[in-house]
């Protein structure tokens, strides 16, 4: 049975639907954002995928590397797991696990992880301790591709304000998506020694896709 850590941001109920509605409303934008990202990832390396939704980046990394890749891939949404695992990933090896990043007790290091639109569903203090289990997953050097909404209220178009509220309210009930605004995450990337590699916007800069390297603890200026 369910306990409340895995029914909480659950896409299980959208699953089916969940990759039309996105291109639905944002067009091939959040693919894009996501695939400009791909040629970072290094030959052979150790892949960490968290909320992968139906796996479709999967194909994409396997049209960039066909082998040699050891992937594992967390969804906490049952539904979502198994349509990622009918993906063709090529000669990659996809270790697929059904739980919430938070229950997952792995004690690899990996060299790139990868997170779309998951920040988006969590309230400050799951951000929080998520943000911290994932950067102490990554290796030192290693890449954080990062996708997600931004959204500046002050000074954004109001529009960006108004879907959000919309797309929030939704996925409330759908989903139990437990956030009610988008928090900047650029902050913790900051503090916690990122270097921003390259940044790309999309949908009016409503999305933004942003490659970020972990500095070595040697390398790390004074701080
Ligand atoms: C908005 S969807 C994005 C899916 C995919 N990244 C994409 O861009 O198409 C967010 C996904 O994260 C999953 N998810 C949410 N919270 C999670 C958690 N704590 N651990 C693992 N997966 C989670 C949801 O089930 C959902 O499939």
């Amino acid at each position: 049975m369910a306990n409340k850590v895995d029914s909480v941001n659950n896409y299980d109920k959208i699953a089916g639907v969940y990759d039309l509605f996105s291109r639905l409303i944002f067009f091939k934008t959040q693919v894009k954002a996501q695939t400009d990202q791909l040629t970072f990832i290094p030959a052979n390396s150790n892949i960490l995928i968290v909320g992968g939704g139906t796996g479709w980046i999967l194909e994409e990394i396997a049209k960039i590397h066909s082998k040699s890749l050891s992937i594992t891939y967390i969804e906490i949404s049952a539904k979502m797991i198994r349509l990622a695992r009918k993906r063709n990933v090529k000669h990659n090896n996809v270790k697929f696990i059904n739980c919430a990043i938070e229950a997952f007790n792995g004690i690899e290091h990996y060299d790139v992880i990868h997170t779309a639109f998951l920040f988006d569903n969590f309230e400050e203090k799951r951000l929080e301790s998520v943000f911290e289990k994932l950067n102490t997953l990554l290796k030192p050097g290693g890449l954080w591709l990062f996708t997600d909404f931004s959204y500046q209220p002050k000074t954004d178009q109001k529009w960006k304000g108004i879907l959000l509220k919309l797309m929030y309210a939704f996925f409330k009930r759908i989903a139990k998506v437990e956030a009610t605004r988008l928090i900047d995450t650029s902050t913790y990337f900051t503090n916690n020694f990122y270097e921003n590699i390259k940044e790309s916007d999309y949908y009016q800069n409503f999305i933004k896709a942003i490659v970020y390297r972990k500095m070595d603890p040697k390398k790390r200026p004074f701080k």
